[in-house]
């Protein structure tokens, strides 16, 4: 296990238990309600190969870089690099992750609230009837659009979070990911065996699996490495975090790829759900951040006890947003722990007040005030704009920082040591140094220069 973490740090219980607490964190919103939307408005499978690249070729190294950071110096994001290099400006990156993580709290509570409360309407009969996709988009935005709900849905959903990490790591995540993760992948499985065999599933699936390069626009990339980052839990440090939780003897290579490749598993599967879904009941692909609640309850209609499996699938994913919701929320506050000396019970506290305050103008922006829901200047709504700047642009810059950190400040050599500690080989050394001090910065700098000189920010 871990070497004598420091007071209020756990450990977790077993390599399992990390692996699976890591999958929690990367596993949520990210992949079954950001990752078919953002397909949706990219043009499908062109998207979706770029987006493979960039999981594997920058997303898995970089997970590398941050679990690694995380497990020498036992610390949160802003410690870990002091650590490394005690009195400089690195640690304004761990900083960055700090603040990134509490932006994308905000909104992700805001979404997961919707989906909570998709649960209880499921349960309580709202698509039990057979319903066009007209009525579901109906439903969709008279739910959002009251300000009571959505606001009432945040605060309950931030406080299951806050209950969770009051009560520390390991019983708490742990526990969570252990059981239900693989029931959620056994509820996306008959899912998708059900959307695939829906009549006109074929243009769906062509759609979502068969790529049309012309597609691309230049706002793909940017979006497709955004998501990949977003999706992995990359980029503020929240991997930095686990890592630091993580036992000398357990193999890091083998847990990050693990990580990638479920995380990846589960996105697609969301994928093959709601193109057949929603390209059987005509809905437009590029909806936005409403699609997977306006496609999903009519999908749930057509299966034998819909309401109570709509019900479960709906529970299921408030419980995989948690489990995301955890690790946003550790990362603030291991820091206030670790750097102000705060006790556990206030960094929470305090942590979540803010996050609940920053949150409200995501939960209003879909009908409730009007120029929330349509920001002057900008033509998207506050959740959408907030999703972008800090789950596509902080975590590239955040991303981007990290592996010039360890590629160059800490060193290849000095990260691969401890990776091979207690005899672990890394036989892809030689790739992973390749792409962590060429390959990931190079091809992130030039999206994000790239963005920055066309102004094509949205
Ligand atoms: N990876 C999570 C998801 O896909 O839902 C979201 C997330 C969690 C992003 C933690 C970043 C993070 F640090």
């Amino acid at each position: 296990m871990a070497s004598a973490p420091a007071p209020a740090r756990g450990a977790w219980n077993s390599r399992v238990g990390f692996i699976l607490a890591a999958a929690g964190s990367a596993i949520g919103l990210g992949n079954i309600w950001r990752f078919p939307y953002v397909v949706g408005e990219n043009g499908g499978a062109a998207f979706v190969v770029i987006y493979l690249g960039f999981v594997f070729l920058i997303g898995a190294p970089v997970m590398i870089a941050e679990l690694t950071l995380g497990r020498r110096t036992q610390r949160n994001p802003v410690g870990a690099f002091a650590a490394i290099a005690p009195g400089s400006l690195w640690q304004f990156v761990g900083l960055l992750g700090v603040i990134t993580g509490v932006g994308i709290l905000s909104f992700y509570g805001v979404v997961a609230g919707w989906t909570f409360g998709y649960f209880l309407k499921t349960l309580g009969g709202s698509f039990s009837h057979t319903m066009t996709a007209e009525q579901s988009a109906a439903v969709f935005t008279g739910f959002v659009s009251n300000w009571l709900v959505t606001c009432g849905l945040l605060l309950t959903f931030l406080l299951l979070t806050a209950l969770i990490v009051w009560r520390g790591v390991s019983d708490g995540i742990e526990l969570t990911s252990k059981i239900l993760m693989p029931v959620l992948l056994v509820l996306l499985i008959i899912l998708a065996a059900r959307a695939v065999t829906l009549s006109g599933a074929g243009p769906g699936l062509r759609f979502y699996l068969a790529p049309d390069f012309s597609k691309i626009t230049p706002q793909t990339f940017p979006t497709a490495l955004g998501q990949a980052f977003f999706s992995l839990s990359l980029g503020m440090g929240a991997m930095i975090t686990y890592g630091s939780y993580i036992g000398k003897r357990d193999h890091l290579v083998s847990a990050a790829g693990l990580v990638c490749l479920f995380d990846t598993l589960i996105a697609l599967l969301a994928g093959l759900i709601i193109f057949p879904a929603l390209f059987h009941a005509g809905l437009n692909p590029a909806s936005g951040v409403g699609l997977v609640f306006q496609v999903l309850p009519p999908l749930f209609a057509t299966l034998p006890a819909g309401q109570f499996f709509g019900a479960a699938f709906f529970l299921l994913l408030t419980i995989a947003a948690l489990t995301s919701t955890i690790s946003l929320l550790e990362v603030p506050v291991s820091y206030l722990i670790d750097e102000w000396k705060w006790s556990r019970h206030k960094a929470v506290a305090v942590t979540t007040l803010g996050t609940l305050l920053l949150g409200l103008p995501s939960a209003l922006a879909f009908g409730a005030v009007g120029w929330l829901s349509q920001l002057p200047g900008a033509g998207i709504d506050f959740l959408t704009l907030m999703n972008i700047v800090f789950g596509n642009y902080s975590l590239s810059v955040g991303s981007l920082l990290l592996a010039v950190f360890v590629g160059y400040r800490w060193g290849v050599a000095a990260a691969a040591e401890e990776i091979e500690q207690a005899g672990a080989r890394f036989g892809l050394r030689p790739v992973w140094a390749f792409l962590i001090r060429f390959l990931c910065p190079v091809a992130v700098a030039v999206i994000i220069i790239y963005i920055v000189f066309t102004g094509n920010y949205f």
